[in-house]
């Protein structure tokens, strides 16, 4: 899905909340960003601190959720700029965005199913995913794996918005016992339907995304990752975020050609 239109707003800050430990959710007015979007892309976010001199780099984020004029993004404080993001968000305040960012996923034909693979804080732009299949009325179907049982929340918002949502802990403290391949393996996810009638989106953590395309690759199907990885101007200009062509014969940016790519395109 290619898009190019992008906006610099002063986003006004509507709410924030923390959806579990080290997880924040934040809501922002932003008319002409929400109007354009579509499921997969992102925006960056200016990170600034009153006791810094020069703001720290522009950090990048899934929309997760546009209802209207405003738009949602989810971020794990992962370091410094997230961790200022966290202080700085308050009601009433403004915060400086680029967007939307990059091509969304290919949402494909609606006849089809569709399986969503979440890993960790990649559910913020399969949320995104997730709300459009609904809305579209054809709901998909959500695998969400987390580590342990405290990874997960809103899950309400999530199974309300799915025809069957699975979730996954590695040290099987909620939901199926096991990593989200595993899961896949049992079955369990599609009910025993073959993984070839799904369109397939795996958004997570690089191993969780290589390990579920590997997967995947072993029985002729490919997927729709989303890649995280770390920016700088986000705009196609520094090439730093550059990744190898799954052939060899090149490399792609992940702010431009992405974040969204067929796993059989990317090295993963
Ligand atoms: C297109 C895109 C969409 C993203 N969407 C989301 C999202 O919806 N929610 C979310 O929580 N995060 C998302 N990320 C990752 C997020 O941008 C980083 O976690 C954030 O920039 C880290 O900033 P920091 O200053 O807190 O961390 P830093 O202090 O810069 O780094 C702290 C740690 O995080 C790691 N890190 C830094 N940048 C990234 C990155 N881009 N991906 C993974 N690890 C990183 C570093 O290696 C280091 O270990 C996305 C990244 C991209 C490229
Ligand atoms: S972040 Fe600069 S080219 Fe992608």
């Amino acid at each position: 899905m290619k898009t190019g239109i992008y906006f610099e707003t002063e986003a006004e800050i509507v709410s924030r909340k923390v959806e579990a430990e080290d997880i924040v959710s934040c809501v922002l007015k932003a008319e002409k960003t929400a109007d354009t979007f579509k499921p997969g892309q992102f925006i960056t976010v200016q990170v600034t601190a009153k006791n810094l001199s020069v703001p720290v780099l522009r950090r990048p984020f899934a929309i997760s959720s546009v209802d209207g004029d405003k738009i949602e993004f989810i971020f794990h404080v992962a370091g410094r700029g997230t961790d200022i993001l966290k202080e700085s968000i308050k009601n009433g305040r403004t915060l400086k965005i680029l967007g939307p960012l990059g091509n969304g996923f290919d949402t494909g034909d609606l006849s089809k199913k569709k399986l969503l693979i979440a890993g960790g804080i990649g559910i913020a732009p399969i949320k995104s995913l997730l709300e459009y299949y609904d809305a579209k009325g054809k709901p998909a179907v959500l695998l969400w794996g987390n580590r342990t049982a405290g990874g997960f929340f809103d899950t309400d918002h999530y199974s309300s918005r799915s025809s069957k949502f699975v979730k996954a802990t590695d040290d099987g403290s909620e939901g199926f016992s096991g990593n989200v391949v595993d899961a896949l393996e049992s079955g369990e996810v599609t009910s025993g339907s073959d993984l070839s009638e799904f369109d397939i989106f795996a958004v997570g953590p690089e191993p969780m995304m290589r390990a579920v395309s590997s997967y995947l690759d072993g029985m002729g199907l490919e997927c729709q990752v989303s890649l995280e990885t770390p920016m700088a101007c986000g705009m196609g200009v520094c090439q730093g975020c550059a990744v190898q062509k799954k052939d060899g014969s090149g490399y792609l940016l992940v702010c431009k050609d992405g974040p969204v790519f067929f796993s059989s395109k990317v090295k993963l």
